[in-house]
């Protein structure tokens, strides 16, 4: 397994804003793609991580949500579609490893119905609600070029990704 770069948008806007392809086929290179994920995820750290994060423009999420010291459960999303999201919302407030340092309330649908093919290539249908629910969700608007500071204000927005900017360039100096 390999850790990889992880985009940002102080320096990878224009890649995280692409669309990422439907996988054709989950075979032994597409897993070599989620392990790569799942160890660059726990090396940042953060709980998910969507592979255009690593520059590929793939339909592949990878999370794991357990807490502390809690035995690892990753998880693996190929391809996933919202089947239903429920009416009633819930705000958390997000981050993400590719706006480091950001943090804020995002309101998103409270339940989503999901599915999607697993590590092993299978079906599989379920319902996402809590923190799963907000996860699932921040991931898949990654496949679609969305970041979470997207559902701010423009002005919010705009702030952040400055002070991105500011924080890279310290790092820099
Ligand atoms: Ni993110």
């Amino acid at each position: 397994m390999t850790i990889r770069r992880i985009l940002t948008v102080e320096s990878d806007l224009a890649t995280l804003k692409q669309v990422s392809a439907p996988v054709a086929a989950v075979d032994d290179d597409l897993r070599r793609l989620m392990d790569d994920m799942l160890e660059t995820m726990y090396d940042a750290p953060g709980i998910g991580l969507a592979a255009i994060q690593v520059g590929v423009p793939q339909r592949v999420i990878v999370m794991d949500l357990a807490k502390g010291e809690d035995a690892p459960t990753p998880r693996y999303f190929v391809n996933p579609e919202i089947l239903w999201a429920s009416e009633e919302t819930a705000p958390y407030e997000e981050g993400c490893l590719s706006v480091p340092e950001i943090y804020d309330e995002v309101e998103r649908p409270a339940r989503v119905r999901l599915r999607y093919l697993g590590y092993d290539g299978a079906q599989v249908e379920e319902e996402a609600e809590g923190i799963f629910a907000v996860c699932i969700q921040h991931e898949m608007d990654h496949l679609d070029g969305v970041l979470f500071i997207d559902h701010l204000s423009r002005l919010k927005r705009d702030r952040a990704i400055a002070k991105v900017k500011k924080a890279a360039r310290a790092e820099a100096a």
